[in-house]
């Protein structure tokens, strides 16, 4: 390693000073739990349930939180924490199942209440403590249990209480050792960030100082150890994960890495181009684009239905990516943009301690027959962390703050049969609507916006001259996790101008209809 290497480490380690490990017991929140954390400037990650005070002392915690989870404290095989993790001298915050398990592992009383308490709740604070600075006495909490501490263990005492739970919140007298039975990360309890805050500053004394930028040269370093002399190649789509993975990398390796960009022809207007000027006019890498739109216009050739049409790009995706790489020599691993909510969806952070370099299949990426090392330097990392470290390593606006774009691309909005002409009427409306709504200042506002050009035609009347032509839909939703969306209030003028330039500029489309449906019952995409 040289010394701007060592250089790099060393400031990794110090930025990492301070970090908070979340174990997962199972809990839905044991996400927005981390986010809420780094949200506070504290690094920190999750980890698998019985993690050992061995394995925990490596990552040399501030502190740590128990996450909720569905079991009960007191069920044979219910996840249980090592013991010897309140031996450490750690303080540690249970929440929910978290604060049973401090109180159960340490000589307190869980058990079932008649009554399940679900929802939103008054606490009063009956104690004050640091932990409940600037906590107001009296005010809304968010609990979902149907157990409770019925007793705490000795040295412990309560500090709140609801209506329906005498002991909603608990304390070790001496040591830093805490729980709370509602759940603080939720929006659902208003002041549950000043809880965390609270916790993380007052009671870990982490120092709040981690940034992206420390994450970025940690990264840089980190790749820099693992890869050695070996070359990396990196898929280049133009969504936003793959430009900052290639970025990071590029950072990291400089000439040791090759990009491809599979241009499978289903891509929006300008796409192709905007990535290969800032790939090698921006960030000077090498790389090797493939013109596939014959290849897969060939193999999508009377495709209507939608799995199909995926599965087929899918495996024309591989192939092209395969021969691609077979041209680059002694490739040793592949990069991906793998990001923390796959990690955390396929299971794959609570089969061990989330390591930043490891072998893992993304979903939906390519496969591991490819015979390369994964690195997925983003899959500790948020979406919008995603985007502020693009930022930071210097990629436009325009490629970090696009709106999303499914891999099969405009296949799965062009309903019907893939052909070229009609691709093309999508690409070129999809481009006014993009256009328009950049024009009216609310790009940024929206989650994704985009125009699907239905299999039907209508009729209409241009001129003196009835048409039938092609109809089309603008689809534009607000969403905070893709999960769940809402079809966007876009102003009529916005809506309008829409409409009317796609039927004045876009041959073959006479009719434009908006997409008011959300999600659930509806998906986003329309295949
Ligand atoms: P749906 O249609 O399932 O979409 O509500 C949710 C989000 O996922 C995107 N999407 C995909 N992204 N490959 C991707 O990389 C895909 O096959 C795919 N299908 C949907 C979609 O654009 C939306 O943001």
């Amino acid at each position: 390693m040289n010394a701007a290497n060592q250089t790099d480490v060393i400031e990794s380690l110090k930025s990492t000073e301070g970090r908070v490990l979340v174990l997962d017991f199972g809990s839905q929140y044991a996400q927005l739990i981390a986010r809420r954390v780094r949200e506070q400037q504290v690094y920190c990650e999750i980890v698998r349930h019985d993690i050992t005070a061995e394995q925990v002392r490596r990552h040399n915690p501030s502190g740590l939180i128990f996450s909720g989870g569905p079991n009960s404290v007191y069920e044979d095989g219910s996840p249980q924490p090592d013991p010897e993790l309140f031996e450490l001298g750690l303080p540690i915050l249970g929440i929910c199942y978290g604060m049973q398990l401090v109180c159960n592992s340490l000589g307190g009383q869980v058990a079932s209440v008649p009554c399940r308490e679900y929802g939103p709740t008054q606490v009063s604070v009956t104690h004050r403590d640091p932990l409940f600075n600037e906590f107001p006495a009296e005010t809304q909490v968010w609990m979902s249990h149907g157990d409770q501490v019925q007793e705490v263990p000795e040295g412990f005492e309560s500090l709140a209480k609801t209506g329906t739970c005498p002991i909603a919140a608990v304390k070790h007298r001496d040591r830093p050792l805490y729980g709370l039975q509602f759940h603080p990360e939720v929006t659902h309890t208003p002041q549950g960030k000043t809880l965390l805050k609270n916790f993380l500053y007052e009671v870990c004394h982490c120092p709040g100082n981690w940034q992206l930028e420390d994450f970025a040269k940690e990264q840089i370093a980190k790749i820099r150890e693992h890869v050695g002399n070996d070359r990396v190649i990196c898929g280049l789509s133009g969504g936003v994960d793959s430009a900052v993975v290639a970025a990071l990398l590029y950072r990291a390796i400089g000439d040791q890495l090759s990009c491809i960009l599979v241009d499978n022809g289903l891509l929006r207007k300008g796409e192709s181009q905007l990535v290969v000027d800032e790939f090698t006019d921006h960030f000077k890498t090498d790389l090797h684009v493939v013109n596939g739109e014959s290849v897969f216009l060939e193999a999508l050739e009377g495709i209507t239905e939608p799995q199909e049409k995926r599965t087929v790009i899918g495996h024309t995706f591989i192939n092209c990516f395969k021969q691609a790489s077979e041209s680059i020599d002694a490739v040793k691993f592949l990069a991906q943009g793998t990001l923390y909510p796959d990690v955390i969806e396929s299971g794959a952070a609570v089969d061990g301690p989330a390591a930043t370099i490891k072998l893992h299949h993304n979903v939906g990426g390519l496969p591991e027959e490819l015979g390369f090392e994964l690195i997925e330097p983003l899959r500790d990392l948020f979406k919008d962390e995603v985007r502020a470290l693009g930022l930071e390593l210097g990629l436009p606006e325009k490629i970090v703050w696009r709106h999303p774009f499914p891999g099969p691309g405009l296949a799965v909005r062009c309903l019907g049969e893939i052909k070229k002409d009609r691709l093309d009427v999508l690409r070129e409306a999809d481009a006014i609507v993009i256009d328009e709504i950049h024009q009216a200042g609310l790009y940024r506002k929206t989650s994704q916006l985009f125009a699907v050009l239905l299999p039907i035609q209508s009729v209409g009347v241009m001129g003196d001259a009835r048409t039938y032509e092609n109809a089309l839909v603008i689809r534009c939703v607000d969403t905070d996790d893709f999960m769940t969306a809402d079809w966007t209030r876009l102003p009529y003028d916005v809506l309008a101008k829409m409409s009317t330039r796609i039927i004045n500029e876009v041959a073959g489309v006479n009719r434009v209809c908006y997409d008011i449906s959300s999600k659930p019952p509806a998906t986003i995409e329309w295949e």
